[in-house]
């Protein structure tokens, strides 16, 4: 949540490259955007509240002189969207600029005692402390870099800083506790940021900084220290095989829907991870007595999913929970022969990266399943699977979600010939179907576009949807109501088709749309029982089914058929897809923006 960026170069104005920066930023939150730039021993700044599009178009973001910057698009925490609490903030003397993603939750005390000391503030941000308390230590001799280790001593809770000041004008020091930076480096410039895509276009060599270390750059390179006692860190640079075409939405209106596309090749990308990194999370979890599953929004229906196959094809018995509530549903019943599996496409999501935390405690052992090298979880989880889906840019996880369902097909696989589940017989067949999902997903995207745009002119004011499925496809549906909801603003409720009949058909009349996800698997029958349910209360049935069934045709009022040879297992991946694609169109045909869904932002990092 809130985007960050800062560029330190030789020559030329920083202010064009900060502003497209920030547009490869924008998912990270779009309420207010601000830049500052420093020239001639003065900072120069434009923010305002708006998309950034609409901020430039008023104020001409690349107008700002200098080589050196910062700026920020801003997901509101504390105060409303405005001018006034749009980043950068600043000291009393305007010297001090500083961009800050995170919450300091004792900001209100240390902006009262700043207050009496005679500090002035200009918003209701918890941010504007950190100018304030810099331009004390500074005014008491200190240099920039011991005035933010001094400042991050003081603060509490969590964040990832960027500041700058005319009193050292040739540098931008930065740090994070908890919220992500990463370092881009050039011959001729260094580059820091809330996530890679921002500096992508200018580099591929990356330095990750840690929790608790700050780094300084300047025009001469960059040096990371450990916050604590100022140990000089060194780190590799890491080339990261990401291009900047990938973070651009090449032809397509909106990333989400070329993120949909690039579904077939993120998938084949996944599949051709090497054994040697599924082999450790397989082995860690048979050495297991108990598994859980834990991740929020899209990643945790990828979980729900992942229960299912590591059961059906693995022959293990896991637990889904979401990981704001992991610590609260648990209790303390965690030991170190327990082992948690945590999904999270950006690795950085407070809430998993808390609850994983809190399972460390117990000395369980932490599989971390994420998109996202070098991401917050990689560091604490004890193995990691890096999937494959390059940078996702739209606020709606699509591609992400498949890598992920991918990969725990994969593990669920190696688990079932490991303890031999599955005999060779089985293995091979469902190898087989699993190599041929990328083209499976190509058929899909490519026969239900249309489909999916046409159902989305028929339904789109309708104010509520169920989507029920059952068994694995439980996860499918309740993906297919949550990307209805966060993109079009249509209510939809994803369910058990089970359940669904102890309170949800209550709301069911003449013409209420009800969205069923029927592969044919072993639910296929009695979940025509409920279609039957649905029907005789007047619902509107849509399904997804697979090709042929013609039973099903006959029962819905609309449908979108599935390629055959899909193995149960697998048919989130297909099925879902057709979802993704009727929301995208329903928010088209509303008029809103799919890739910038209002209050949401890609990596929440708050708890
Ligand atoms: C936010 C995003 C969702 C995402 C969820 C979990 O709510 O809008 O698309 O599924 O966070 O994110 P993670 O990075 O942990 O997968």
């Amino acid at each position: 949540m809130c985007g960050i960026i800062g560029v330190v170069q030789k020559k030329g104005d920083a202010a064009p490259f900060l502003h497209q920066a920030l547009k490869r930023l924008e998912y990270r939150g779009y309420d207010s955007v601000g830049i500052t730039t420093i020239y001639n021993n003065q900072l120069f700044t434009k923010k305002d509240k708006g998309k950034i599009d609409e901020v430039h178009a008023s104020l001409n973001l690349d107008d700002l002189p200098g080589p050196i910057g910062i700026g920020h698009t801003r997901w509101a925490t504390h105060g409303i969207p405005s001018l006034y609490n749009s980043h950068p903030h600043f000291d009393c003397d305007n010297k001090i600029a500083v961009v800050h993603n995170g919450v300091i939750d004792n900001f209100l005390e240390l902006r009262e005692e700043l207050k009496q000391k005679g500090h002035k503030f200009h918003s209701e941000t918890d941010t504007e402390v950190i100018p304030h308390m810099i331009e004390d230590y500074m005014k008491n001799g200190m240099d920039l870099k011991s005035s933010v280790r001094a400042v991050s001593e003081r603060i509490e809770g969590t964040y990832a800083i960027v500041v700058m000041t005319t009193l050292e004008s040739d540098k931008i020091v930065c740090t994070r506790d908890g919220n992500p930076l990463v370092i881009g480096t050039r011959p001729d410039a260094s580059y820091v940021s809330s996530d890679i895509p921002a500096f992508l276009p200018m580099t591929n060599d990356m330095i990750l900084l840690l929790d608790g270390e700050i780094a300084t750059l300047t025009t001469c390179g960059v040096s990371i220290e450990k916050i604590s006692d100022g140990t000089p860190v060194k780190r590799d640079v890491i080339r990261i095989s990401w291009t900047a075409d990938q973070a651009q939405k090449g032809g397509f209106p909106h990333f989400m829907l070329k993120e949909i596309h690039e579904q077939p090749m993120a998938i084949k990308n996944t599949l051709h991870l090497r054994s040697d990194a599924i082999r450790p999370a397989a082995e860690m979890i048979l050495n297991s007595k108990k598994v859980y599953l834990i991740a929020m929004g899209t990643s945790g229906h990828a979980a729900m999913a992942g229960k299912h196959m590591l059961a059906a094809l693995g022959g293990i018995f896991s637990t889904f929970e979401l990981a704001s509530d992991f610590p609260d549903t648990i209790y303390g019943t965690l030991t170190e022969d327990d082992c948690i599996i945590a999904i999270t496409q950006s690795g950085e999501t407070t809430d998993t990266i808390a609850a994983v935390k809190y399972a460390k405690s117990f000395g369980a052992k932490v599989i971390a399943i994420t998109n996202v090298i070098g991401s917050s979880i990689t560091r604490i989880a004890d193995h990691t699977i890096i999937t494959q889906a390059g940078p996702e840019i739209g606020v709606a996880a699509t591609k992400t979600f498949m890598v992920q369902l991918t990969a725990l097909a994969l593990l669920a696989l190696m688990l079932g010939e490991t303890n031999s589940f599955l005999d060779q017989n089985t293995l091979r067949k469902k190898r087989e179907s699993l190599t041929k999902l990328p083209d499976i997903v190509s058929d899909v995207i490519a026969k239900s576009e249309e489909h999916a745009r046409r159902l989305s002119a028929i339904l789109y004011d309708r104010p509520s949807f169920l989507f029920l499925g059952r068994g694995i496809s439980i996860a499918t549906a309740n993906e297919g109501a949550l990307k209805l909801k966060e993109i079009s603003y249509n209510h939809a409720e994803g369910y058990s088709a089970g359940e669904s009949k102890h309170g949800p058909i209550a709301l069911v009349h003449d013409g209420f749309p009800v969205v069923f996800v029927i592969p044919n698997d072993a639910t296929r029958n009695r979940i025509i029982g409920n279609v039957m349910e649905m029907k005789a209360r007047g619902a509107t049935i849509i399904s997804v089914i697979e090709e042929g069934d013609n039973d099903l045709i006959e029962l819905s009022d609309h449908y979108i058929t599935i390629p055959k040879g899909v193995e149960p297992e697998f048919s989130t991946i297909p099925f879902v897809v057709p979802l993704q694609l009727f929301s995208y169109y329903m928010a088209i045909k509303k008029g809103h923006d799919p890739d910038k869904p209002r209050h949401l932002a890609k990596s929440v990092t708050v708890l």
